[in-house]
């Protein structure tokens, strides 16, 4: 029976209500169709992201109690080192706000201009702060995450062939370091298997490039592994993660999606001392001295214990469970997903829902304003309104995958709220032919899907 129902039960709840339709209607057209213009009163379940917005313990707010607001040396820094010395296995580490604050603090010191970075995908801001430092920032995914259809237990994983070929052509001085995002969140929360970690690893060590894990989500990773790869049936979430890690020279890591805090981010570094010495210079005018890096004493304590708790495997099966029942709902409403779902959330490929709108007006973000409409439901766009303007002519880009992304944050909705939005869906889904799509009103210059403001066409 234990494995039937959430490992839980709640504490405290929150309320949420659904604002009639006229009204948002009214809303979303004020938001200029940008579901990022929304206010949080305005949504019924709002399923945007799962970074930052999952429901802490009452052992995360009992440790909350514990923090120590010293400036320098403060207790709970060392609590938390403990505890992602336990998941990494790692020497070094610092705090910092979140993950970009950890990109932000690390890539400097690894990147010179004109240099690749290599991944099987970059995250947003991770590109950006390859960019932002002179590189050039190289997306190397297996091709069958781009087939959505496709059923691939590993669609995350890295394409080695292609990986060396491009290290090969590039030379080896030329590539500042190679990038294992797990899971691989923009291909749809899709895990990287030890045996690809492991061949990835052997290519970075034959020309000596430096492997960095972002390991936002790395416990679902681990999961998935234990799940979908034999030889690891019978090792532990915390074996599998430990394993991982030792593969990599440094991670940085959003801890606000598996570290279960709604704030916090680190870097750890396995035994590189010159590089942790850079990085603890570096971390003070960015982030903050390094045994607090941008976050309080309480934040610390309560993400020491968040990476105890995202471990369970009592836990991540009802997690990734919930997020494989609303995949399931979709399906056999007819609903065209990312196959199979990934860990944080479930992918609905736009350019099969919506095949009559092109690429340029923007597939993804009308099924997410439309199903804003339906059901008070936000979710996000990942496809060409993310992904913008070529910089040299600033000309609309084509996205590989026009996804809508309904990211489910971590033990907050229950499977109600997940029938609930495929019920909308499914409802968008029967009257797909009269959705129309969308055109720039108004832009910024970089990252504009945050704050551009679109037109029905
Ligand atoms: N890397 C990955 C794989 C991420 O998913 C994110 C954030 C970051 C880095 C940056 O971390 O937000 O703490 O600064 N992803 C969020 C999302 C924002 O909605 O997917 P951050």
């Amino acid at each position: 029976y234990s494995t039937l129902a959430e490992p839980y039960k709640i504490k405290m709840v929150e309320k949420i209500s659904l604002i009639p339709k006229e009204e948002r209607e009214k809303r979303i057209a004020e938001a200029g169709y940008n579901q990022f213009g929304l206010k949080a009163e305005d949504i019924f379940i709002d399923i945007l992201t799962d970074s930052g917005t999952g429901a802490m313990s009452d052992h995360q707010w009992s440790a909350l109690m514990l923090g120590d607001e010293s400036y320098a040396g403060s207790r709970s820094f060392y609590r938390l080192e403990k505890s992602v010395q336990n998941i990494t296995g790692y020497k070094y580490f610092v705090p910092t706000h979140q993950g970009r604050g950890a990109e932000n603090v690390l890539f400097p010191l690894l990147i010179k201009e004109g240099q690749d970075s290599i991944s099987n995908m970059h995250f947003d801001t991770t590109k950006a702060h390859v960019e932002l430092n002179g590189g050039r920032a190289v997306d190397c995914v297996i091709p069958e995450a781009y087939d959505t259809g496709l059923n691939h237990p590993f669609k995350g994983n890295m394409d080695n062939d292609r990986l060396e070929k491009i290290i090969l052509e590039k030379g080896a001085e030329n590539i500042a370091f190679i990038i294992i995002t797990i899971t691989c969140n923009s291909a749809g929360g899709q895990p990287v298997s030890l045996k690809n970690i492991k061949e990835t690893k052997k290519i970075a060590d034959r020309y000596g490039i430096k492997i960095i894990f972002d390991s936002a989500r790395f416990a679902e990773n681990a999961y998935f592994i234990q799940k979908r790869e034999e030889e690891y049936r019978h090792c532990s979430i915390l074996e599998i993660v430990r394993e991982v890690f030792s593969y990599g020279d440094a991670i940085t890591m959003s801890a606000k999606k598996d570290g279960i805090v709604n704030m916090g981010g680190l870097i750890a570094i396995k035994e590189d001392l010159e590089l942790f010495n850079g990085v603890r210079t570096r971390v003070v005018p960015i982030e903050g001295f390094p045994t607090y890096g941008g976050l309080s004493g309480r934040d610390m304590d309560a993400l020491a214990v968040g990476f105890t708790e995202v471990v369970e495997e009592s836990y991540l099966s009802s997690r990734i469970r919930q997020v494989e029942y609303l995949g399931k709902l979709l399906s056999e409403g007819g609903v065209p997903i990312q196959n199979p779902v990934g860990g944080h959330a479930v992918f609905v490929d736009a350019k099969k829902f919506l095949p009559h709108i092109p690429y340029y007006n923007f597939p993804a973000q009308a099924l997410c304003v439309e199903l804003y409409r339906e059901a008070g439901v936000r979710g996000v766009e990942i496809g060409s309104f993310l992904l913008g303007n070529d910089p040299d002519t600033g000309k609309q880009l084509e996205s590989a995958l026009e996804l809508l992304r309904l990211t489910i944050p971590r033990r907050v909705y229950t499977d109600n709220h997940m029938e609930v939005v495929a019920k909308a869906l499914i409802n968008i889904y029967k009257r797909r032919d009269e959705i129309k799509g969308y055109e720039i009103e108004e832009e910024p210059e970089i990252l504009r899907h945050f704050t551009a403001k679109l037109k029905p066409v």
